[in-house]
């Protein structure tokens, strides 16, 4: 299983992912002012909050993609944000999943090799990373759409394609901002039913920045992002009654 090999060095091995009073500011704005969360392996956890609070940039300090001003961040106990980019880039490349906002497939592509690319990018050879692609495809109900580009998709259609990419290398962690941003409530709930059985059936942690309480309640946990700051915690059902 994918999260058997996580390495138990310094820091806190009880969490695969630590925030520590992260802090970053774009130019004068600052988006995040001491942000702190820590996230347990196999966890699905929702982080909202209002538009413009800091959650988009908390989940990329948190997937190394961005590296504050202050603070720290704990991959698996050890530090990435004091690491080189190129053992970053690798990290995210082996370990990690994305599903962006607004789903951020590549044009140029088939809908079978936008799946594939992770794949490709961790060296397995087309054909297999295609057969893994479709497989994953047909799990979400994508099937007959392998050869189509994301222009002949839906937004359900691209968003689930999306989800089979952030997936498809079994990734331990997987970073999903707003992924159903772009879709009715019928299809939002698919696309989380569907991610939340993936994660749970491969062990895969995962964090969700969403704007919808009913999203939130697919959770293990809710974080609010305020500020800047994560502050405060609630049960999801609480929320989603
Ligand atoms: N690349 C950027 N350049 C300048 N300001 C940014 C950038 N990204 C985010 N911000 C600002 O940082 C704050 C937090 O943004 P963000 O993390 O995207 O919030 P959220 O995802 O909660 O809507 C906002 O004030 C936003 O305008
Ligand atoms: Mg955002």
């Amino acid at each position: 299983m994918s999260g058997a090999e996580v390495p138990a060095e310094a820091g806190s091995p009880s969490f695969l992912t630590e925030a520590r009073d992260v802090a970053l500011s774009f130019g004068r704005t600052p988006a995040l002012r001491g942000a702190s969360l820590s996230v347990a392996a196999g966890e699905i956890v929702a982080i909202m909050g209002p538009s413009g609070s800091g959650k988009t940039t908390l989940l990329h300090c948190l997937a190394g993609i961005l590296t504050p001003d202050a603070g720290e961040i704990r991959f698996a106990g050890r530090r990435i944000d004091t690491m080189g980019e190129t053992e970053r880039s690798t990290l995210r490349r082996d370990r990690f999943g994305f599903v962006f906002q607004f789903g951020q497939l590549v044009p140029e592509l088939t809908a079978e090799e936008n799946v594939a690319l992770p794949l490709l990018l961790g060296g397995t050879r087309r054909a297999a990373a295609l057969k893994e692609a479709g497989t994953w495809l047909e799990r979400l109900g994508l099937d007959g759409l392998e050869k189509r580009r994301s222009g002949e998709l839906s937004g359900g259609q691209a968003q689930r394609v999306a989800l089979a990419r952030g997936l498809v290398a079994r990734p331990e962690i997987l970073f999903a901002d707003e992924p159903t941003g772009s879709l009715d409530s019928l299809t939002g709930e698919q696309v989380m039913d569907l991610l939340v059985a993936a994660a749970r059936e491969q062990g895969t942690t995962v964090i969700v920045v969403t704007h919808e309480p009913r999203v939130a309640a697919y959770a293990d946990r809710e974080v609010i992002v305020r500020d800047g700051k994560v502050s405060s915690f609630s049960a999801a059902a609480q929320v989603s009654s």
